[in-house]
């Protein structure tokens, strides 16, 4: 039987590392990208998987992962577009042509770029694309509606990308995480003196880890998940189910952590 390989970008931290790790543990070859040196190889090291410095915001960063995966395997059966930020949350009033190209780089444009890039592998045995999106881009998100645009962006062309490429072998779907522990969202610095907080907060009482997305990631790249495309599962501890956004009071700001503005 021919090895599995996925590809993963933004291997080096949060959920992009723990994704590799967990499909290492599956028994998957793996290349990922990662924009900083010292992380890459933190991840591979602990992995063995093939790390590769680049930042796929960029044509070149891209050229260097493609390159990188062809020089090693003629075909993939997993791609997983993890990299994304939401940079300085900014409201529609302060935001700014510059904003909308750096999320547009850091959020979408790679998405298309590395899909684009690697279909042709993906789709010479069949596969599966998982797209790390957020619950942001299932609700409005008063903080950042340019940031909240693209990750919507995000799944509607994960939808429309599954029925293209539904009857080539290609299955593609979406994760829409919430509060998860990462290097981006530091929720450790939270202080948890209210017992309730996380209740409130996550209805499924606690923040989640990098390893409950990548969980749901393995089983979307996985055959479990054979019949299953076209479909952003929020990863999110319940949040959309029990939770809201909250104006916090005098300060004009707006949180979905009433416990915590
Ligand atoms: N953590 C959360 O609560 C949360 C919530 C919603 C959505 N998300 C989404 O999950 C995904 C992963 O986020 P995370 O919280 O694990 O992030 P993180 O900051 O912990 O890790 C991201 C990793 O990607 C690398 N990276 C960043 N830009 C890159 C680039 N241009 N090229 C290559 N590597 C790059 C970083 O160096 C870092 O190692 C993102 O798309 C993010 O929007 C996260």
């Amino acid at each position: 039987m021919s090895e599995r390989v996925a590809v993963v970008t933004g291997g080096g931290g949060g959920i992009g590392r723990a994704t590799v790790e967990r499909l290492r543990r599956d028994g998957r070859a793996v290349v990922f990208a990662e924009l900083d040196a010292d992380r890459a190889e933190a991840t591979a090291q602990a992995t063995g998987a093939t790390p590769v410095v680049a930042d796929v915001a960029t044509p070149d960063g891209v050229a260097a992962l493609v390159a990188a995966v062809d020089s090693r395997y003629p075909a993939i059966d997993a791609l997983v577009n993890n990299v994304g930020h939401y940079l300085a949350p900014t409201p529609f009033a302060k935001s700014s042509p510059a904003h909308w190209d750096a999320l547009d780089a850091i959020n979408l444009r790679h998405v298309f770029a590395v899909t684009h890039a690697l279909l042709p592998k993906l789709l010479a045995r069949g596969g599966s694309i998982v797209n790390v999106s957020s619950v942001e881009g299932l609700r409005g998100y008063p903080v950042d509606p340019v940031y909240a645009a693209y990750k919507a962006a995000v799944i509607h062309f994960t939808r429309s990308l599954a029925l293209e490429l539904g009857g080539r072998g290609v299955r593609v779907n979406a994760v829409g995480p919430d509060i998860t522990q990462s290097l981006q969202v530091d929720y450790s610095t939270v202080p948890v003196e209210l017992e309730d907080r996380w209740k409130i907060w996550a209805p499924i009482g606690r923040p989640g880890t990098p390893e409950d997305q990548a969980g749901v990631i393995a089983f979307l790249v996985s055959d479990d998940a054979a019949f299953v495309t076209g479909h952003c599962i929020p990863t999110d501890g319940g949040t959309l189910a029990g939770g809201g956004w909250f104006r916090i009071p005098g300060t004009g700001r707006w949180t979905n952590r009433p416990t915590n503005p």
